[in-house]
């Protein structure tokens, strides 16, 4: 939903960023502005600086930053428009009505069928049409309660039950086959996508019913599990089943499993912070989505070897994301669902706390292929577990786990340590001689998430300035738009950012901080605020700009990645007039 101009400067004005923030953090008055202790990062001396003028923050320490409505997106892990929801009702605004919004009013209605097919299948798994289903879930080993608590239900075993059904409920066949309900084949007819499958609906963390999945009765159904297709309402990459319950755990972790039915054994066992992915890998979005809820996940996936193979992929897209990832390693099931079942709540609670970080999953794994009783095995293994050793930088981390390589190798800790220090000395004395290279021949920086303490290059620099004086001089667009284009600005980021302005000053759309965050992350909007900070130091003079623009159309791959030699005449004749128009049009 896109909100009006004048319905966030209502928000703005209302919320007073100074106002809103010290309920969070103490703030100091500094002059016009204010400071505090960032509360994105841990710090000792303030650096987070609050500016009434621009009602933004900005924290030189971390670089996080933006109005108001970013403030709450951190802070209080919400959505841009939670944010804005959130705001609203501190100030007591009403919220405008969306009924006018097409697309809204279509994904309501489609939330609408999935309830009404998630009823049904519910009503006939505890029908007489259900036994199968029942029989299922209870050899299974599911109780009334959990089936009620997840809403399972059956899709019995036909073409067109639900079909019938929901047309009679007044939903028509493209809206039921736009929900992923109704499957079409060739002829253009539709029938029931989940048959002869009990019914799992995948809930989003504000209790929509957003899809479903079924898993197959028969052994040799083609698929074992079906999930909905990808619907307006339904985006795998970025849902979480069970995270409508597990947001609400006591507990300061999630647990990250691979399959439904782990999850709802794990609730039943007593384990609501359990989440599964939905048959795809974990995605980008999906760390994000649980970083917003806890600071760490105990990654437990099935343990055979494909599932020790995700491990690997999701310990680096959750590190990524900022999560700190454990492993919980399982002998003797071959999934938690299994496990909970042999081994009760106790056994599980107990892997839990024995789950190391994924620098142990990684020595172990080094141990695969190996054999561990020979000579030549232990040889190959501790070269390699040296080496990764020298990689953790704690000195109290390094000892434990150099300590668990010494008992796999019958060797004394003494002798490991000596091998890993003399492993990182012989690199920090390489680093050293690196970083003399580098004050003789500075490398190009590339910016980092932490727009506030990397380096710029000449370049970036350039970018961003550009970026500043739009947003400082909408009228400059024209003059601005005449000597650069999208491509550039290198990094993605500031790209998107050029094009965004630039379209909005052409559509006389906003500038404000707080119509930026509907389009942008809220680490963006730290860069976004950084840059305007950084930019507002300096007087806005046209030279500035012209200056910028210089460096960028200098530092233009001029030849179109062809080296001059590999050129043709006519190329080569054209390349040296846009050169030589391009210096003129600098000197104006
Ligand atoms: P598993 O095959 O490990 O599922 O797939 P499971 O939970 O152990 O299945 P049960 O215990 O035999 O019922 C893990 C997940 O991968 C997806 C599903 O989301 C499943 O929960 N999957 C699996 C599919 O999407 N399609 C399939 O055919 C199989
Ligand atoms: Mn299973």
């Amino acid at each position: 939903m896109a909100l009006s101009e004048q319905f966030l400067t209502q928000i703005r004005d209302s919320n007073e960023i100074s106002s809103v923030m010290s309920s969070y953090v103490n703030l100091k008055r500094a002059g016009r502005d204010s400071v505090c202790l960032c509360p994105f990062h841990s710090e000792k001396t303030a650096s987070c600086h609050i500016y009434g003028d621009t009602q933004s923050f900005y924290c030189f320490g971390c670089g996080a930053g933006g109005d108001v409505i970013t403030f709450i997106r951190l802070i209080e892990r919400l959505d841009y428009l939670e944010s804005v929801r959130f705001l609203a009702q501190r100030a007591g605004i009403p919220m405008p009505e969306d009924s006018f919004d097409r697309g809204a009013q279509m994904r309501q209605r489609l939330l609408e069928i999935n309830r009404e097919a998630a009823r049904f299948f519910r009503d006939i798994l505890i029908s007489d049409k259900g036994i199968e289903g029942r029989k299922y879930l209870y050899g299974r080993g599911l109780t009334d309660n959990t089936i009620r608590k997840y809403g399972l239900g059956y899709a019995p075993e036909s073409w067109d039950t639900l079909k019938k059904h929901m047309l009679s409920k007044g939903f028509d066949e493209g809206e039921l086959t736009d929900a992923a309900l109704l499957s079409k084949n060739q002829k253009g007819h539709t029938y029931d996508k989940f048959r002869h499958r009990v019914m799992f609906p995948i809930i989003d963390r504000r209790g929509n019913i957003i899809a479903f999945g079924g898993r197959a009765l028969d052994a040799d159904a083609p698929a074992k599990y079906l999930n909905s297709d990808e619907t307006p309402v339904f985006h795998k990459r970025s849902s979480l089943f069970s995270l409508n319950f597990a947001k609400n755990t006591k507990e300061k972790f999630l647990i990250l499993c691979e399959g439904y039915m782990d999850v709802i054994s794990l609730n039943q066992a007593g384990f609501d912070n359990a989440v599964a992915t939905l048959g795809t890998a974990i995605t980008p979005e999906q760390a994000r989505l649980m970083h917003q809820y806890c600071e760490q996940v105990v990654i437990s996936y099935d343990s055979d070897g494909a599932g020790q193979k995700a491990t690997m992929k999701a310990i680096n897209l959750l590190a990524e994301a900022g999560i700190e990832a454990k492993v919980l390693q399982m002998t003797g099931a071959k999934d938690p669902d299994e496990y909970v079942k042999k081994y009760g709540a106790d056994g599980f609670r107990m892997l839990l706390q024995q789950s190391g970080g994924a620098i142990s999953f990684e020595l172990r794994k080094l141990t695969s292929g190996l054999d561990m009783d020979s000579p030549e095995g232990k040889a190959s293994y501790l070269k390699k577990a040296i080496n990764l050793l020298a990689d953790v930088d704690n000195r109290i981390d390094r000892m434990v786990y150099i300590s668990d390589t010494a008992k796999l190798c019958g060797m004394t800790s003494g002798e490991i340590d000596k091998a890993v220090e003399e492993r990182r000395r012989y690199r920090s004395s390489n680093a050293k001689k690196e970083e003399k290279k580098n004050l003789i021949n500075p490398p190009r920086r590339q910016e980092g998430t932490n727009g506030a303490a990397s380096a710029h290059t000449a370049r970036q620099k350039a970018e961003r300035g550009v970026i500043a004086f739009m947003l400082h001089s909408p009228d400059l667009l024209p003059k601005i738009e005449a000597e650069l284009l999208g491509e550039d600005f290198t990094e993605g980021f500031y790209r998107n950012l050029y094009n965004c302005i630039a379209q909005r000053i052409k559509n006389g759309g906003s500038l404000e901080l707080s119509s930026l965050g509907d389009e942008f992350s809220a680490q963006e909007m730290g860069k976004i605020t950084g840059i305007i900070q950084e930019n507002n130091l300096l007087p806005y003079q046209k030279e500035r700009l012209r200056e910028y623009i210089g460096v960028l159309i200098k530092s233009r791959d001029r030849y179109g990645g062809k080296k001059p030699q590999e050129m043709s005449d006519d190329e080569l004749r054209q390349e040296m007039e846009k050169l030589r128009t391009e210096k003129m049009k600098i000197r104006n």
